[in-house]
């Protein structure tokens, strides 16, 4: 198995460093108290030599308590185990395969797999999740194969859930309750070969249309691509989702809705108002121009009048002076 590189250290949030110091603590202390603790099995467990833990079909209705921590394989399908507690959980940080298919879990979240980074294979089907928020799965650095099917309420997995699952290369939400599923960090799994879609309500409205598309030009990449349907609207329930690819997408990007219509009578006034109220300041600036210039032009012409009567007094003014400076040489 491939070891996809660590996510880069993002900070920490405060209650998950706390979580993690107390149970490096608690790990020492249960060490130190019960040797057992890392030889023994589980009640209603099978451990063997190869570190696999198989407690399937045990009626255990909370997570199997004293396993052993080098466990790298964890069976705990067909129970009623309604809590993955993420303090136990996280002590096995050798675990590379969990099975925890066909039970009562309602919530898995960020610290539940906080600590798994070898874990490779997930398998969360048949439970009664609801939603998969931000990051749930962002810890697990290694996942290679995540299964969440059957789970008939999960309406909702965050855009961002499997973001940074970089060596992620199949993804099956079959038979759950999703209407739509943004892509966008999905197409940026370098490794994605394999995504089951198949058996749920999917809208094919425009808020769909880009995994309609993908699904359309990769359906190569989709496990049974014919159960894939449209659940909505009426007119196009169970027609395959790959199908109305294209038509969504011209249906998406050239009708024009009712606001699109008003916005475009707005605009148009707008321009209308915007020209007529430019034109008439246009206007008034002009002719303000005008009288401008044509005052200045009188003014100049007064000036000009004046200064000209100026400069012919001067100007004879310093004859004379000349005159009387020449007489006075001759005199002399
Ligand atoms: C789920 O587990 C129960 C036992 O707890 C079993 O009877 C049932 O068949 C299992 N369902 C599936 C789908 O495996
Ligand atoms: C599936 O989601 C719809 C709303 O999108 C909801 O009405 C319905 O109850 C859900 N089904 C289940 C089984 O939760
Ligand atoms: C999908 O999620 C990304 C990241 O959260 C967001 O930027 C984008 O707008 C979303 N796309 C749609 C169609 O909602």
């Amino acid at each position: 198995m491939r070891l996809a590189p660590q996510p880069s250290a993002r900070p920490l949030r405060l209650p998950l460093i706390l979580l993690l110091l107390l149970h490096v603590l608690l790990l020492g202390a249960a060490v130190v108290s019960s040797p057992v603790v890392s030889a023994g099995c589980p009640d209603r467990c099978v451990c063997d030599e190869q570190l696999v833990v198989q407690c399937a079909g045990q009626h255990l209705t909370t997570f199997p308590a004293d396993l052993p921590l080098a466990t790298r394989q964890l069976i705990i399908s067909n129970n009623r185990i309604a809590e993955l507690p993420p303090l136990a959980l996280n002590y096995l940080s050798d675990l590379v395969y969990l099975d925890c298919s066909n039970n009562s879990l309602t919530e898995v979240s960020q610290s539940t797999f906080g600590n798994l980074r070898k874990l490779a294979y997930l398998d969360l089907s048949f439970n009664t999740l609801r939603r998969v928020e931000d990051r749930t799965f962002g810890p697990l650095a290694s996942l290679v194969m995540l299964r969440m099917t059957d789970n008939p309420g999960l309406s909702e997995i965050h855009p961002d859930a499997f973001a940074e699952n970089k060596a992620l290369q199949v993804v099956d939400v079959s038979r759950n309750n999703l209407t739509v599923l943004n892509i966008s960090s999905l197409l940026a799994l370098p490794a994605l070969r394999s995504v089951g879609l198949s058996g749920n309500p999917w809208s094919c409205r425009c808020d769909n249309e880009d995994l309609s598309l993908w699904v359309h030009l990769e359906s190569f990449k989709f496990q049974d691509e014919g159960q894939t349907v449209c659940g909505s609207p009426a007119d196009m329930q169970g027609r395959r989702l790959g199908e109305v690819g294209i038509q969504l997408r011209t249906l998406c990007h050239q009708t024009l809705g009712s606001w699109d219509y008003l916005f475009f009578v707005v605009i148009g006034f707008v321009i209308f108002a915007a020209g007529t109220v430019s034109a008439w300041l246009m206007g008034v600036v002009m002719v303000l121009y005008e009288r401008y210039i044509k005052k200045k032009d009188e003014q100049l012409d007064l000036e000009n009048e004046d200064e000209s009567n100026e400069t012919s007094h001067s100007s004879r003014g310093r004859k004379d002076c000349n005159n009387r400076s020449l007489k006075n040489t001759y005199t002399v």
